[in-house]
């Protein structure tokens, strides 16, 4: 692989499984130093192991245990990031992976699981940019996680949808507000179903509702594997996608193409 990202440092949130997992290896194999972020004590195996593919593939990398919804998990992956890309103390890519789903009915919302919800997939993720921006390197990028959930109106998910959509808006308005003054692109993926515990820890209900959809998902019959995501990514953090910013890349084979 093209080791386009050699010297630049990037922090991918939630990155011990799943997704992030994907996506903190492919910038690794590019070479990029990679801050791999997790925050329960069961990830920290699984956590450490990505960050050995980092390092096994020649760049740098640093596990941390933070919380993207508290201030101080914030502030200690930021200084850590920063420790991560030596004397230069910069951060050229933050991609905003980490994220909790409700699988819950309005007649069961409680104020825990808003906050719960709300406080890790919107208030993280625009603290955690606010945080990095002081640091940012120009011609750095930002990337955000959504979903198709955001714009398909599927039930038990009110939550978790309305984070996600809030993501697509922080894209279209960063890439305004920050994109001139830091010199950054901002932009999300939209992914479809893919396979990874989030998705298999999904309500049967809503499994079951969703299978048709994934049986005739455009380009091929099955749900998207975390190898259909990480490099989308990798392509939003590259010197080729200078010109797409405030965009939203749908990655759901076709599950939802506008
Ligand atoms: N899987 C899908 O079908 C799907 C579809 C569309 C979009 N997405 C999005 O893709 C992203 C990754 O999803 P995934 O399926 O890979 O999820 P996952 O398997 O549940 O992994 C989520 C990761 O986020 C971390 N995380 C959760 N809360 C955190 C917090 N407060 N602070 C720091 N890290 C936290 C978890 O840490 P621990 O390991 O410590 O628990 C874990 O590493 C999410 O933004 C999700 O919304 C997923």
């Amino acid at each position: 692989m093209t080791r386009d990202f050699a010297g630049k440092t990037a922090i991918v949130t939630g990155s011990a499984r799943g997704i992030g997992a994907a996506i903190a290896i492919h910038l690794g194999q590019r070479g990029a130093n990679v801050l791999v972020n997790y925050t329960s004590d069961r990830s920290k195996e699984a956590a450490d192991q990505v960050g050995s593919k980092v390092s096994n593939s020649g760049a740098r990398a640093a596990v941390i245990q933070a919380d993207v919804s508290k201030s101080e998990g914030r502030e200690a992956m930021v200084q850590r990031a920063l420790e991560l890309s030596g004397s230069e103390r910069k951060i050229d890519i933050l991609v905003h992976n980490a994220a909790v789903g409700d699988d819950c009915g309005l007649a069961d919302l409680s104020d825990e699981l808003y906050d719960r919800i709300n406080d890790t997939n919107i208030k993280g993720v625009a603290f955690l940019t606010k945080a990095v921006l002081p640091h940012i390197a120009r011609n750095g990028r930002i990337v955000l996680m959504s979903s198709i959930f955001a714009r398909q109106g599927n039930p038990l998910t009110c939550l978790y949808s309305a984070s996600k959509a809030s993501l697509e808006a922080f894209a279209r308005v960063w890439a305004t507000e920050l994109g001139q003054k830091y010199g950054v692109t901002v932009n999300c993926v939209n992914p479809g179903p893919v396979a990874t515990d989030m998705w298999f820890s999904t309500d049967k209900e809503l499994l079951d509702a969703m299978q048709p959809t994934i049986e005739a998902t455009p380009a091929a019959p099955r749900v998207g594997e975390v190898e259909d995501i990480a490099p989308i990514v990798g392509f939003l953090c590259s010197e080729e996608s200078r010109w797409v910013t405030g965009n939203v890349i749908c990655a759901n084979g076709g599950m939802l193409f506008h």
